[in-house]
């Protein structure tokens, strides 16, 4: 057995994302293709922050591939409160084939990964979304022409640079061979430590990572444009504080418009109409927001799809 695990982008190479990516574009002309979970097996899925996709995605795709989608309310359980991490790791372990979990630190996912005995997934944490990237990477793939045209596309990313989405755009688009800039704004930039990873999976993948505090330089030329709510879950209580620095890095038609011609409009959702983005870049014609929340489904699939291929390895 070869138990792997997603915590975050990088837990997985660039041979073995383009892989994954591959196999999401195929199952999403073909569904049903694959049922690796028939009998069905289990898969438990748990969220300790709200969600719409990330249950509706993960739970329509385990039914999909043959399996049960086992809901796991965590308010109820009590995740490590009630009982400890470890605790719900060793019974959840053994009854499920799969622990798709969204929570808040990293140390969480990595303590339930240590224990449990099955692929565990990262649904969002404070520090990544990686899932969420891998659908935009799928995405992207889509607007240019396949997995192989992704290695060199630049993704300009505006907003909080401190947060999952900004950090797993970071390592996933390295992985990929994007160029990846994030324009922030002073005491949102991302962790120097996550820059230094990706600088150095980019290096290896062909492609680059940059962060700055100019919005107009990140977009330029740019294929792909993102960004994120300003108020992540959890920090509702920031939620004043983080208006003013983040205005400058607003995505309106005057920052589209510095971008390619052909640029796509990126935005994970649950999306806050002007405040990080406007109204007419949302629900405009560079908007793929909608076929990038769809293909969470596809891709997560794919994911799964791969983790219990390697988990049924010698
Ligand atoms: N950065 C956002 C992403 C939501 C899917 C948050 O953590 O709330």
């Amino acid at each position: 057995m070869t138990l792997r695990h997603f915590l975050k982008d990088s837990s997985i190479s660039s041979p073995e994302q383009s892989e994954i990516l591959r196999l999401a574009l195929e199952i999403k002309a073909d569904r049903l293709k694959y049922q690796p979970l028939r009998g069905p097996k289990a898969v438990g899925v748990m969220t300790d922050k709200p969600t719409l996709r990330t249950q509706v995605s993960f739970c329509v795709g385990v039914a999909e591939l043959g399996g049960y989608p086992m809901f796991v309310d965590s308010r109820l359980a009590g995740v490590g409160q009630r009982e400890s991490v470890a605790d719900v790791a060793r019974v959840l372990g053994r009854q499920v084939s799969a622990i798709v979990w969204r929570t808040f630190g990293q140390d969480r996912l990595e303590e339930m990964a240590g224990l449990v005995g099955v692929p565990v997934v990262n649904a969002l944490t404070d520090d990544f979304h990686p899932c969420q990237v891998l659908a935009d990477l799928m995405t992207v793939a889509e607007a240019v022409g396949g997995v192989s045209s992704l290695s060199g596309v630049k993704l300009a990313y505006l907003g909080d640079g401190s947060n999952n989405m900004a950090q797993s755009y970071l390592l996933g688009g390295a992985l990929a061979g994007l160029e990846v800039v994030i324009a922030c704004p002073a005491g949102f930039q991302p962790k120097a430590e996550i820059v230094a990873e990706a600088a150095a999976l980019a290096a290896l993948a062909g492609g680059g990572v940059t962060v700055t505090s100019d919005p107009v330089a990140a977009v330029a030329n740019a294929g792909v444009v993102a960004t994120d709510t300003w108020v992540s879950m959890g920090q509702e209580g920031e939620a004043d504080a983080r208006q003013a620095p983040f205005l400058p890095y607003r995505v309106d038609g005057e920052v589209m418009a510095l971008a390619a011609p052909e640029a796509i409009f990126l935005h994970c959702l649950p999306a806050y109409r002007g405040k990080e983005v406007t109204a007419g870049v949302i629900d405009g014609p560079q908007s793929r927001v909608w076929d990038e929340a769809e293909n969470r489904l596809h891709a997560q699939k794919a994911l799964l799809i791969w983790l219990l291929d390697q988990a049924g390895r010698d």
